[in-house]
């Protein structure tokens, strides 16, 4: 097998590390040679270096050292650099995952390259195409080869989006395999006891989409109903860099830290979030990832959104979609706390083998 070039595995941002890890874990198990490339999307320890210890992903092969800036300069860069790699390495395929700038950049130079690129999260749709990551899904799949998605609605939008359905493979939800192999090591955490909080008794937050954080009325509202929230149980936001550079600069610090039972703290790692999460009484966020996760660990969830591309966990999970209006998500957050929330169900292949499903089709694509 090693004579016909090494498969690249992509990531870039926070929300990759923990839908590669497993499939490298899986590829290597199998004698198949990787190149785990790594843009350099995120860059800071704490939003990057400490999921590769925390995964034990080994350090990157090659780290394109991209950084921030606009959309524009963030997905060239990353083209330009990924290009030179792909001449040099000549690789079977390229991996990417779920859908952001460095997934859009890489599956692009792929396809001008002809080699051919596999899509880890395929066919999710909000129908929003404000939001950059549906651009970035709509262009990666347009162009992918192959494309593996993590629930059935993914099927369908593919489909009727004309796409071939020998292309298309039903996997299940890779983040869920790192979320259970890693769930045992998370409970020995003692964030907890850090954060002077009690099991079941606290409200876990996380807030970064530009629609949310960008815009000072949206982000104010948001930050009326948590204050509602802390009335009933203590608050945790782990903050990520983007929501505190706009805090910062719209004078909202301020306005969050005169909370009464809010901690907010830095991004933290995966294993220290996911015991937070799995001890939460209920979530509110705007990540996709999250959306996934409490309903794969049964935590209500509020999504603080006007859509999802993850309707699976409102249909079959324990995820409500809670809009931005403060009022309703107020509302919200009281029935969650008379009620207990929703019941939900995990979802089909959301079962922690996902990897070794694309590590199969992967195998059986570049032996042909
Ligand atoms: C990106 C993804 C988003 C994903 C999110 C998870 C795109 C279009 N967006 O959004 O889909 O949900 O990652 O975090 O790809 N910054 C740092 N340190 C870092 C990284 C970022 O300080 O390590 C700050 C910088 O000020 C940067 C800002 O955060 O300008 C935004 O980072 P960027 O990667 O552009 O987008 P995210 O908002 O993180």
């Amino acid at each position: 097998m090693n004579t016909i070039g090494p498969i690249i595995l992509v990531v870039g941002a926070r929300p990759n590390f923990m839908k590669i890890a497993p499939l490298h874990s899986e590829l290597e198990s199998r004698g198949v040679e990787t190149l785990l490339l790594h843009t350099g999307q995120h860059y800071d320890e704490k939003m990057s270096k400490i999921f590769f210890e925390e995964l034990a992903m080994p350090e990157p092969d090659i780290y394109l050292g991209i950084g921030s800036g606009s959309h524009a300069t963030q997905t060239a860069k990353v083209m330009v650099e990924f290009e030179k790699v792909c001449l040099d390495s000549s690789p079977s395929m390229v991996v990417v995952v779920g859908d952001v700038n460095s997934t859009v950049a890489c599956a692009l130079v792929a396809a001008k390259l002809h080699i051919p690129c596999a899509h880890v999260e395929a066919g999710l749709r909000s129908f929003d195409r404000k939001m950059p990551e549906e651009i970035n899904r709509l262009v990666t799949d347009a162009i992918a080869d192959i494309l593996l998605t993590p629930s059935l609605d993914g099927n369908e939008h593919l489909e009727n989006e004309g796409v071939d359905k020998e292309r298309i493979h039903f996997v299940g939800n890779i983040m869920i395999d790192s979320l259970f192999n890693n769930l045992n090591r998370a409970k020995q955490s003692n964030i907890l006891e850090q954060l002077e909080l009690t099991e079941k008794n606290y409200a876990l937050i996380t807030l970064h989409r530009p629609s949310n954080v960008d815009d000072r009325d949206t982000f104010q509202g948001l930050i009326s109903a948590i204050r509602h929230l802390s009335n009933h149980m203590d608050v945790v936001f782990p903050m990520h860099p983007r929501t505190f550079n706009r805090a910062k600069e719209m004078d909202l610090m301020k306005v969050l830290e005169s909370i009464d039972r809010i901690r907010i703290v830095e991004p933290l790692g995966y294993l220290e979030f996911i015991s937070l999460m799995e001890s939460s009484k209920i979530v509110l966020t705007d990540s996709g990832g999250l959306q996934e996760e409490t309903t794969a660990l049964g935590i209500p969830c509020l999504t603080l959104r006007e859509n999802t591309e993850r309707p699976i966990t409102i249909t079959e999970g324990t995820n409500e979609l809670a809009g931005t209006n403060p009022q309703e998500i107020i509302g919200l957050i009281d029935s969650i706390v008379s009620t207990g929330g929703k019941a939900g169900n995990i979802p089909e292949f959301w079962d922690g083998k996902t990897a070794v499903r694309i590590a199969d089709i992967l195998i059986a694509n570049i032996s042909n």
